[in-house]
């Protein structure tokens, strides 16, 4: 059961909709999802409060530094993916995330020039790697991005994590007003009207593709439906 960790000390940068989607997206695959909310803005957990069952998916609210490794050993065992949503500051619970993750997401704005929050968790993570000889995969993801242009902006920010050979995730995640209004409406992209919705279709599009390409990045096998386990035994004997 890999931990993923959103992580940007920089306020705004789309932490808390990407974990959104892609614990949603995950949850829709089948897969059982439970999503720890050490955000103190506490976004995510009012979304699922809002949003009364999500089959799959578990939020647990008020983690801390302290809390996070005991939720993750008492869930692992009906856990999947752990998804962790930090703080959009300098905080301890960023250490100790990272310190327990399979893989860090970086969101970095694609619209907006400062990265700074984003450096700030490359330099922890290089910091990791040359003292203490600790490797953990991470890679930025491009949020708010434009749908019709690629900013000026956007260049600049991709130059800058070319430059540093930062990885970047294919999928971007576009600015889209589902990825606003789920928040006030709860439930998921798949349970909002598109009639009501503009553009819904392309944000299911683009969350599918966040999700399938993290579910390739850090993959986790689903546990065999029992007639499956024996089909295999018999054929492999
Ligand atoms: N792809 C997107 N499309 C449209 N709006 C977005 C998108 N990503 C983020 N937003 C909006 O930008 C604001 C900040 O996003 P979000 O709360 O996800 O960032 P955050 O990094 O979690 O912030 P914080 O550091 O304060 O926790 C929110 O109002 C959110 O609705
Ligand atoms: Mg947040």
């Amino acid at each position: 059961m890999p931990v993923i960790t959103f992580a940007n000390t920089k306020g705004g940068a789309g932490k808390t909709t990407a974990v959104l989607l892609l614990s949603t997206e995950l949850a829709r695959k089948g897969y059982r999802v439970t999503v720890l909310d050490a955000d103190p803005q506490h976004w995510i957990s009012h979304w699922h409060e809002i949003s009364g069952t999500v089959p799959n998916l578990n939020v647990i609210d008020f983690v801390t530094t302290t809390s996070l490794p005991q939720h993750i050993a008492e869930n692992k065992h009906n856990t999947d993916y752990f998804i962790v949503d930090l703080p959009g500051i300098r905080s301890p619970v960023l250490a100790s995330a990272i310190g327990l993750s399979d893989h860090v997401l970086i969101p970095v704005q694609g619209c907006a020039m400062d990265a700074r929050g984003g450096a700030h968790v490359l330099e922890m993570l290089q910091y990791l790697e040359e003292k203490a000889k600790i490797v953990i995969p991470h890679s930025v993801v491009l949020t708010r991005v434009n749908s019709m242009v690629t900013t000026r902006a956007l260049l600049i920010v991709k130059g800058l994590l070319a430059q540093r050979n930062v990885p970047v995730l294919d999928t971007a995640i576009i600015e889209r007003s589902a990825f606003r209004d789920i928040f006030d409406c709860g439930g998921t992209l798949h349970t909002m009207d598109p009639t009501r919705v503009s553009n819904l279709d392309k944000a299911r599009e683009n969350a599918l593709c966040f999700a399938e390409e993290i579910m390739r990045k850090v993959p986790v096998r689903l546990p065999m439906p029992m007639v499956n386990q024996g089909r295999s035994l018999l054929s492999a004997a």
